[in-house]
């Protein structure tokens, strides 16, 4: 555990301890709601792309405030990345978006979570399936080279109501094929799929109305999904999680564990019902 003690001229006079810290490194905000960022990486922490951990800052009265995020980096990162809602009245983000380069927050290094690769089993292509901020735990998985070392194919699709919601998927996904480190696995394994459900975009709907519908395996030109090939991964508001459930077990996928692995396994990407 880090102990942060003021350090300068004056008679040492201690500030407030923070438990596991970590600094940010950079920051960056996409939308008036969303942003990213990246922190220092605790050199014992081992994670899988995929996992979350807890993440936060000391409330008004000195106390941890944490909250579930998605690892956004791959695992073979030397540093942290996290995707971020800003949530106006939330306990944690009101405060967490003004987080800057050389600020500190608390990250508990004990990673967890159900969308790691080993809990599906072995098949041909994998899809991601997210809505909002539930990008982030396959902007991990499309970073690591395992993801395309067991899989002949990759398609992400990740849905959001404007444009602007997608451009930190877009950008991440634009950057790999370049990427001097992924770059050579990625190859043209990876097909990208976003869609805006409330402005004009060339492709539109949710994703469980292009995935019942088939449009999305026309617009790729791919085969429709089936339990021997296909393997999924989900994550995006509880809704979004339920419904989709209900498409992917249509093509007879169903739905796994760490412990007993299937063809889809499902993360929430935030709990509750809406801001
Ligand atoms: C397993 C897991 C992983 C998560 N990973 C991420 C992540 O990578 N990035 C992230 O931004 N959040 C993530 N969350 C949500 C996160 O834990 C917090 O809820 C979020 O940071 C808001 O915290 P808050 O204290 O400001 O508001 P809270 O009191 O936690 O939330 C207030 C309300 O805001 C809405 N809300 C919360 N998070 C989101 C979101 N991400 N998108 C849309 N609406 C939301 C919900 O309606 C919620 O009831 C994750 C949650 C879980 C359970
Ligand atoms: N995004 C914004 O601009 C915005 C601004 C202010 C406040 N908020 C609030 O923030 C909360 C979270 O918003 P969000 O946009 O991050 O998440 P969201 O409401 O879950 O929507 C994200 C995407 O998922 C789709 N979706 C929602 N439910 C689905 C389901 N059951 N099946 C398939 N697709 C589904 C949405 O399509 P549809 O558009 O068809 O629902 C949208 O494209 C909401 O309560 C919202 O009111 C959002």
């Amino acid at each position: 555990m880090d102990d942060l003690t003021a350090v300068n001229d004056a008679p040492a006079k201690p500030v407030r301890t923070l438990p596991d810290a970590q600094t940010v490194t950079s920051v960056h905000h996409w939308t008036d709601r969303l942003f990213s960022f990246r922190v220092s990486r605790p050199q014992t922490l081992r994670f899988r792309s995929g996992e979350f951990v807890m993440i936060g800052l000391l409330d008004e009265r000195g106390k941890p405030l944490l909250r579930a995020y998605s690892i956004a980096s791959p695992s073979w990162d030397e540093e942290l990345e996290f995707y971020s809602i800003k949530v106006p009245d939330g306990p944690l983000t009101s405060k967490l978006q003004h987080i800057e380069p050389g600020d500190q927050i608390i990250l508990r290094p004990k990673p967890v979570g159900t969308l790691v690769l080993d809990a599906l089993l072995p098949g041909k292509r994998i899809w991601f399936l997210a809505t909002g901020t539930g990008i982030a735990p396959f902007a991990s998985l499309m970073r690591d080279p395992e993801t395309y070392e067991k899989y002949e194919q990759v398609v992400m699709m990740h849905t959001c109501r404007t444009v602007a919601e997608l451009e930190y998927g877009r950008q991440l996904v634009e950057g790999l094929r370049d990427d001097p480190l992924i770059g050579e696995f990625v190859g043209d394994k990876l097909k990208y799929y976003p869609t805006t459900t409330r402005e004009e975009f060339h492709h539109m709907g949710r994703i469980t109305d292009n995935l019942s519908s088939g449009k999305v395996f026309e617009d790729l030109g791919i085969h429709p999904m089936d339990q021997d090939h296909d393997r999924a991964m989900v994550c995006g508001s509880l809704a979004f999680n339920h419904d989709v459930k209900a498409v992917l077990e249509s093509f007879g996928l169903r739905e796994g564990a760490n412990s007993e692995p299937q063809e889809y396994v499902v993360e929430k990407a935030f709990v509750g019902d809406g801001i």
